[in-house]
């Protein structure tokens, strides 16, 4: 494992001002500092890339194919509607972990559904910002 890319979703641009009671005070740039140090110390590098466009998102992932060795993602509210998110991560082909802050399973019942976890290695939420040092502990190690 060399290269991953940390891909957020819509509004988490917004994160340490956004509903802090559920996200937490932790800017997006401190989570992507926080992985990119972790990484460092595995000798992986890391590129970020946050957008609130689904489009966006998907080309993204489909760029991501030979360049990077895994992904975490957070689809954010992309996770609950996009088959588009879906069949981009199954056509790449590159190991992804689904990372969401808040506990999903213990919100909304319209956050309990994911569209994209099933094409993911796996799933890791209700942790903060460490689930993406988790994911990248997760995808370094691989299966
Ligand atoms: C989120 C959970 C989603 O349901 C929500 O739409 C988000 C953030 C999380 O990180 O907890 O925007 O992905």
């Amino acid at each position: 494992m060399k290269k991953i890319l940390v891909l957020n979703g819509p509004n988490l641009a917004l994160l340490g001002t956004r509903e802090p009671e559920i996200y937490g005070r932790t800017t997006l740039a401190d989570i992507v500092a926080l992985v990119t140090a972790a990484a460092q110390e595995k000798g992986i590098s890391v590129d970020a890339f946050q957008s609130d466009v689904e489009g966006e998102l998907v080309a993204a992932i489909g760029c991501a194919r030979g360049v990077y060795d895994g992904i975490i993602l957070n689809p954010a509210a992309y996770t609950h509607t996009s088959v588009a998110l879906h069949d981009a991560i199954k056509a790449s082909g590159v190991p992804t972990v689904e990372v969401h802050l808040s506990n999903v399973y213990a919100r909304e019942g319209y956050r309990h559904e994911s569209l994209t976890a099933g094409v993911c290695a796996g799933q890791i939420c209700g942790f903060g910002p460490a689930g993406y040092v988790l994911a990248l502990e997760a995808l370094s190690r691989g299966r």
